[in-house]
């Protein structure tokens, strides 16, 4: 395969979007931001910004036109529209998709209550997968919680009050990706188009559990958090109780339960982590969360 050199970015706008695109610059990709008609997102200089009708097939396939690589990081209500759009992109030339995927192994989730709200990503890289072919390839990218992004809800943290969330023991180790992470492994799937075709990989700046972030923000605040014990079996009857009645805030007590109960499981290993495979390397957690801690102006 020869290598990728243009890359059309769809929700360069958004949380995952703009690292992604800031990444993809930097590794040297020549990036083209694609952005709804109706958007009033802003991009970096550097980036071509192309507005498209994602309704339209022709607009899309115009859009497409001389790129090597689509990577998707469209929002969470859009990704059951990428068929047309991956549609397009095959029609356009272009060799390589990357889904709107970024959280929890939608690979592991049929099946299950969270694989309910998540069936349109699952559906998405079966998708992909029908259309594989010498000329085009998927690759997908599972990367836990976006920690820099999500460490109040993972926390559950109240500065105010003093009080942290711990669901189980909080022992459990999960995946977790802050965001230029994120960005950085993307660029790197795009860098090496052989090793990564039609695969779907997992990535994570660490494995972590909540009580080592906690210990971690009371070392550096010098505040000690009392904790509000929650039970993942409560969570998982909470989720499905909302789900039940087509609430999908469902999501956030059913991927807590995913994530931090004891025996989620969630933590990848040497074998299941695609870091190696990316040239990645582990993040420093106690730098992450006083980043952190100094943003919310708490340090
Ligand atoms: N792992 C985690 O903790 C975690 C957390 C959040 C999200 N995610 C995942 O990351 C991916 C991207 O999510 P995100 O939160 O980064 O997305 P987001 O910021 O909510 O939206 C990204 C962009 O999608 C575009 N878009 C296209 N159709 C849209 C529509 N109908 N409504 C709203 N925006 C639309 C917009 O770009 P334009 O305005 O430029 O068109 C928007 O800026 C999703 O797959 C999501 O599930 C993971």
């Amino acid at each position: 395969m020869s290598p990728i050199k243009n890359v059309a970015i769809i929700g360069g706008s958004g949380n995952v979007g703009r690292p992604i695109l800031e990444e993809l610059v930097a590794a040297g990709f020549k990036v083209t931001a694609l952005t709804r008609a109706t958007s009033t997102s802003t991009f970096p200089e550097s980036v071509t910004v192309k507005k498209v009708d994602f309704s339209s097939p022709e607009s899309l396939k115009e859009a497409f036109a001389g790129q090597d690589a689509v990577v998707s990081a469209i929002a969470t209500v859009a990704v059951d529209s990428q068929e047309p759009i991956i549609d397009a992109a095959i029609a356009a030339g272009v060799k390589r998709y990357i889904p709107s995927e970024f959280g929890v192994n939608t690979r592991l989730t049929p099946g299950t209550t969270i694989g309910k709200i998540l069936a349109g990503k699952v559906a998405v890289v079966d998708y992909l997968k029908t259309k594989e072919s010498p000329n085009f390839s998927w690759t997908g990218v599972s990367t836990g919680m976006f920690f820099d992004w999500g460490l109040k809800h993972i926390t559950g943290i109240d500065f105010d009050k003093k009080t942290v969330r711990v669901v189980d023991s909080g022992n459990e180790k999960f995946q977790a990706s802050n965001l230029h992470f994120v960005g950085k492994a993307v660029a790197s799937i795009l860098k090496h188009p052989e090793q990564t075709a039609n695969k779907y990989l997992s990535v994570a700046s660490f494995n972590v559990s909540v009580n080592e972030i906690i210990k971690t923000i009371e070392q550096l605040t010098g505040t000690t958090y009392a904790v509000d014990k929650v039970s993942s079996a409560d969570l998982e009857k909470l989720g499905a109780d909302k789900l039940a009645k087509g609430d999908y805030s469902a999501f956030g007590p059913l991927v807590t339960a995913w994530n931090y109960a004891d025996g989620a499981n969630k933590g990848l290993t040497p074998e299941t982590s695609a870091n190696e495979l990316l040239g990645l390397k582990e993040e420093d957690l106690k730098e992450t969360v006083k980043a952190w801690l100094v943003k919310e102006g708490k340090l």
